[in-house]
């Protein structure tokens, strides 16, 4: 064999075995809904036809939100041949016939099991039928595979045997020819981000989220400053012991591999508004998947507005894949309910929408204090890490601040994009084309950024002097989100005139 051609079956090789990061798929961080935080294991067809037909109707499918993932529960067993077989109560056409419909909505389809005997519902798991399970999927048309770490026969406890056990699915989905992205469910155990880039498209970093803000649990270990050393992250985690999980594994997400902060809770009735708004921005500052996980059918008007911030999903869905990274956290004695009292400061880079030589600057306040915060921070602080030029530099330029919630829809607006898919509705409601709503099926994300699209930049607010500092008044348990624009010198400028 020559050099070139055994180089071009070296390389056929590697792209058929080689990274889920190299599956083309997750090239941003993946957008969709999956059942389990609201409904569990009262799965059924009805319900994901439902569901994706809201995802439609509600204008999320074109804001990017592309896969409908049914999560546990779903099956009865196997048959004589070892093949699992759907619980035809729950779906009485099968599983290929659900994943036609949702093909015919434009939408992918994902389903879930086990790296164990059992699921966590005690189901079949997958462990030893990786091949036939994962031919089985792609038969019926599967494109995402949640894949858990329930009932794993004490196939864990180093990062090589849990690697193992979850490589053998990664080269089944590969052999099956079918692009099905592989999203780890192993809730952090044995430090996933530290492998799951080499065969999974994304990992867990913890175990369950609640929809709480930050009511401690036994159950969920490593909280505040411990928390970066946690072989066994728990379950039943609030939505800061997440946050302070993700702040020490930032660097670990790349285009095609992400962190997994957990599904959405917001719209599931637990938390504030503001609450829910820090966990919609910080999963997006992290380049978290976003699955929301709330029950569309009765999803209320302030919950579609938060979910539909298109300013928002565009810095999740940032062509740069670069997560946002925490600057600094304080614990203060402003404590709530459950004793709990602190304040922290996100920012990294973003893509420029200026088309100038420095990087749009995400900046993000987070308030964990019990009342409201005037917080700030410098553009020092800001611009730290940001690449190869230095804070200095960026430092000396002015900013134009952009705060990406200045306009978040309306409750009359959102609750028309509601009334209009319950047919109630007689004015003009989403239609996709509507001016003051981003369709990123029209326009991806990354045009829209190279364009400077208003809608993916929220309203201005100020600017900010050089070496000046950026202040936000932030709720009680809430977030500031701002986008931080470049604004030329004179010299530069009169360099372009
Ligand atoms: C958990 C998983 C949840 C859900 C559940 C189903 O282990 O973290 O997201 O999938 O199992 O039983």
């Amino acid at each position: 064999m020559s050099q070139s051609s055994s180089l071009a079956a070296a390389l056929a090789l590697f792209v058929r075995f080689g990274l889920a990061v190299n599956n083309g798929l997750a090239r941003t961080p993946q957008m969709g809904w999956d059942n389990w935080n609201s409904f569990g294991c009262d799965v059924s067809e009805e319900l994901l036809q439902a569901s994706a037909k809201l995802i439609v109707d509600y204008g999320l499918k074109d804001l990017g939100y592309q896969y409908v993932i049914l999560d546990d529960c779903w099956s009865n067993g196997r048959d004589d041949n070892g093949t699992l077989v759907p619980d035809y109560t729950k779906f009485p056409n099968g599983m290929a016939a659900v994943a036609d419909d949702i093909h015919d909505l434009g939408l992918k389809f994902g389903m879930y099991s086990s790296a164990g005997v059992y699921t966590c519902g005690q189901y079949a798991g997958s462990l030893g039928y990786e091949e036939i399970d994962a031919q089985t999927w792609a038969s019926w048309g599967v494109d995402y595979l949640k894949y858990d770490n329930c009932y794993n026969s004490g196939q864990a406890g180093t990062q090589q045997i849990s690697h193992d056990r979850y490589n053998v699915m990664a080269k089944a989905l590969n052999d099956t020819g079918r692009p099905i992205l592989y999203s780890l469910c192993n809730w952090g155990e044995d430090y996933p981000w530290n492998w799951g880039s080499t065969i999974a498209n994304s990992w867990r970093i913890s175990g369950d989220v609640t929809d709480y803000y930050d009511k401690p649990d036994d159950r969920c270990p490593c909280d505040g400053p411990d928390a970066w050393d946690c072989g066994l992250p728990g379950w039943h985690c609030s939505l800061l012991n997440i946050i302070n999980k993700a702040s020490f594994i930032t660097s670990k997400g790349i285009k095609g591999a992400w962190n997994d902060l957990d599904m959405l809770e917001v719209g599931n009735g637990g938390m504030t508004d503001p609450e829910y708004l820090t966990q919609f921005s910080v999963w997006s500052a992290v380049k978290s998947p976003l699955i929301l996980g709330n029950d569309l059918r009765i999803v209320q008007p302030q919950d579609l507005a938060i979910i539909s911030n298109a300013a928002i999903i565009a810095v999740n869905q940032d062509p740069l894949g670069s997560s946002a990274s925490r600057r600094w956290f304080y614990e203060t004695d402003d404590i709530d309910e459950y004793g709990k009292g602190s304040y922290q400061v996100w920012s990294g880079a973003l893509y420029s929408t200026t088309g100038g030589d420095y990087y749009d600057v995400l900046a993000v306040f987070v308030n964990g204090n019990n009342s409201p915060l005037t917080m700030n921070a410098t553009l020092l602080e800001l611009f730290a890490d940001l690449g190869s030029t230095s804070a200095e530099a960026y430092a000396a330029l002015s900013w134009e601040v952009n705060d990406l919630w200045g306009n978040r829809m309306s409750n009359e607006e959102a609750q028309a994009i509601i009334d209009a898919a319950s047919g109630n509705y007689t004015g003009a409601a989403w239609n996709g084309t509507s001016t003051d709503r981003y369709n990123a099926t029209a326009k991806s994300y990354a045009q829209g950024l190279a364009e400077a699209d208003p809608l993916l930049l929220g309203t201005k607010t100020t600017t900010v002097a050089p070496s000046g500092t950026v202040v936000a008044e932030v709720d009680r348990h809430g977030v500031a989100v701002f986008r931080l624009r470049a604004i030329p010198t004179e010299a530069a400028r009169k360099r372009e005139l």
